[in-house]
């Protein structure tokens, strides 16, 4: 009797476990793996931030340099840094950059996080920002046990609306003239996830 109590309790424990950041986990969908970056990705994403369409809805401007480049590739290794996110690379079977995406601002109270995701122009429209984010969102649920994943887009991003209504996300409000860019106000359209609306129980 004692045993089995004690052995239902580990097995509670490891079914509970929730990543600790001792390790940058590494993920792979049928067509993609998600990777920690390096600072061999820079040149690629110097390519890939450069590109104007990329980052039309971003509160940034298309980067021109490799000390650019270098700032990005911090700002993502950060939140793994930080312990309150992880930041992937996507990449082809090959090897071959296509993206990035991640969960950042993770609130272990309240067991949510924010999910954001960018594909490399050349790559848009073969279906590989969803294949990403379904992975990360599993990776959410299963690994850091949230009950919501949030994301916030720009007025006008269809095409993120669109990749986020796919995957179940409900618009859920708007923050009138949230980001400044280029001089210019805009309003940030936010939307949500639950476990529950994930698994059809809410
Ligand atoms: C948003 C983004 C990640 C989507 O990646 P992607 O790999 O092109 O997305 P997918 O191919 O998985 O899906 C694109 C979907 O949008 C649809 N779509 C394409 N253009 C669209 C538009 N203008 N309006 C609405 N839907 C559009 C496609 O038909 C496809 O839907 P389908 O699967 O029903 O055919 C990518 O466009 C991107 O990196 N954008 C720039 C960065 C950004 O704005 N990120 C969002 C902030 S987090």
């Amino acid at each position: 009797m004692v045993e089995q109590i004690t052995l239902n309790t580990i097995e509670a424990i490891m079914n509970y476990r929730v990543f600790d950041f001792t390790h940058f986990p590494t993920l792979a969908t049928e067509r993609l793996m998600l990777r920690e970056m390096t600072p061999d990705d820079v040149n690629a994403l110097l390519k890939h931030f450069g590109n104007p369409e990329v980052v039309k809805f971003i509160a940034m401007q298309p980067i021109k340099t490799i000390e650019q480049a270098n700032e990005w590739l911090k700002w993502m290794g950060g939140f793994f840094a930080a312990k309150d996110g992880l930041r992937w690379g996507i990449t082809q079977q090959d090897g071959n950059f296509v993206g990035s995406a991640g969960l950042h601002r993770w609130n272990r109270e309240a067991h949510y996080a924010q999910i954001g995701c960018d594909i490399a122009y050349p790559y848009w429209g073969q279906g590989y920002g969803q294949e990403a984010m379904r992975q990360i969102i599993e990776f959410g649920w299963e690994q850091m046990k949230l009950n919501r994943i949030e994301a916030d887009i720009v007025k006008g991003n269809q095409r993120s609306a669109h990749v986020l209504e796919k995957l179940g996300f409900k618009k859920e409000g708007v923050l009138r003239q949230r980001i400044l860019k280029g001089g210019k106000y805009y309003d940030v359209h936010i939307y949500g996830l639950l476990l529950c609306d994930y698994q059809d129980n809410c």
